[in-house]
């Protein structure tokens, strides 16, 4: 059979896995920029988009690898006696094409958000129905990254209804990032692969380091989440715990940088979600630490996962495309620990001889044999690379 036919005949036949892998070249590391909604959440416009692209290139932050300006909800007001999708005017006075361009001067590149039921989570208009309208509107624009979340989806079906836009967005001839904001519900991983780039796998992160269900899940209810489903992600397709709320004040600097850490540990996407015009020094230093960025961008994909728990102590290992592991002594609790990462915990012989380097000290700690010990303070890490 002519392999189109054939692929035609088994996806209309409903056989998973037969249709072709989204194959847009995009995300092959996790993508990285900055999302509006953590800090501003409504309060977006195109001066605080353009100061944030300002910021990014100034900051060092572009440097470090920061690529993504994401405008997240309420940028759209309505939709016009053509169906199309209209931008606030008041909010964005030139326009989103003139806004694109802007970022693209940077060196930078434009995202956007929408909906895949009948309204967006702030109940502006979603995109159910205007998918291939909103798609080729978005590329005319000049959008390389679209957020497409799930509210007022009614009864509609994720796969389903993720996979018009996944092939809307194909079809609009312009390269763009699709991620998946379905907040876990109906386990993203086990089906988006082949639909978009990443996917949320929890609901929404608060800027706390303990939260719970109701009141905004905090950093550690967002790494249990993510305990086992480590296999699902690779590069083109990532597991997303959410964006970063490194900078928001809820949290210390201690707290900040596990976060950031384990992030990075997750191979998740690094979203920055703070005020980075008006950043302190010290969350600067978080946002842009290259050793800790090239463990969550090595090349190899592979999702780093809890190798040990003990109590509030935990060990979190990532394997690296060099043969190393990055490895992070997690202590939950509320006093300072000592935390041993012993090689079997990472798959290493014992007797084998490897240099360790501290990702915050930034300070080769020489080469150990077996084991690993450090003091780690509390609600902290102590985030190691491991080079046989
Ligand atoms: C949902 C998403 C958030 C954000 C808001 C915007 O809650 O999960 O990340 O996009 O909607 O309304």
């Amino acid at each position: 059979m002519h392999n189109k036919v054939r692929i035609l005949a088994l996806a209309l036949l409903g056989v998973p896995g037969a249709l072709p892998a989204l194959d847009n070249g995009l995300a092959k590391t996790p993508p990285m920029g900055w999302n509006s909604w953590n800090k501003f959440a409504c309060n977006v416009s195109e001066d605080l988009i353009k100061s944030a692209a300002d910021a990014i290139v100034s900051s060092g932050m572009k440097d470090a690898g920061y690529q993504y300006v994401v405008i997240d909800d309420c940028w759209q007001v309505s939709r016009d006696e053509n169906g199309n999708i209209v931008p606030d005017s008041t909010r964005f006075p030139s326009g989103l094409k003139a806004l694109g361009d802007y970022i693209h001067g940077k060196g930078l590149k434009f995202g956007i958000y929408s909906d895949a039921g009948t309204g967006t989570c702030q109940n502006r208009p979603g995109s159910r129905g205007y998918e291939f309208q909103d798609a080729r509107q978005y590329a005319a624009w000049g959008v390389d990254y679209l957020k497409y979340d799930w509210c007022n989806a009614g009864q509609q079906n994720s796969e389903a209804s993720y996979s018009i836009m996944s092939q809307a967005l194909k079809k609009s001839g312009r390269p763009i990032v699709f991620s998946l904001c379905e907040w876990g519900s109906t386990k993203p991983w086990l089906w988006a692969k082949d639909i978009g780039n990443l996917w949320r796998t929890t609901g929404d992160i608060a800027d706390k380091w303990s939260g719970s269900k109701d009141d905004g899940l905090g950093v550690v209810q967002i790494l249990d989440l993510e305990d086992g489903i480590e296999s699902y992600a690779g590069p083109g397709h990532w597991n997303d715990p959410d964006m970063l709320e490194v900078g928001n004040g809820g949290m210390n600097n201690t707290e900040y940088r596990a976060h950031f850490s384990m992030w990075c540990l997750l191979a998740a996407p690094l979203m920055a979600g703070n005020d980075i015009r008006n950043m302190p020094p010290e969350i600067h230093d978080i946002l842009t630490n290259k050793e800790a960025i090239a463990v969550d961008q090595d090349p190899a994909g592979i999702q780093g996962r809890r190798v040990k728990k003990s109590g509030e102590l935990e060990i979190w290992s990532k394997q690296l495309s060099d043969g190393g592991r990055a490895v992070s002594l997690l202590n939950r609790g509320g006093a300072e620990a000592n935390i041993t990462v012993n090689w079997a915990d990472l798959g290493y012989p014992e007797h084998l001889s490897a240099g360790v380097r501290d990702l915050w000290l930034k300070k080769d700690l020489g080469k150990m044999s077996g084991s690993f010990s450090s003091a780690v303070p509390s609600h902290g890490v102590v985030l190691v690379r491991i080079r046989p």
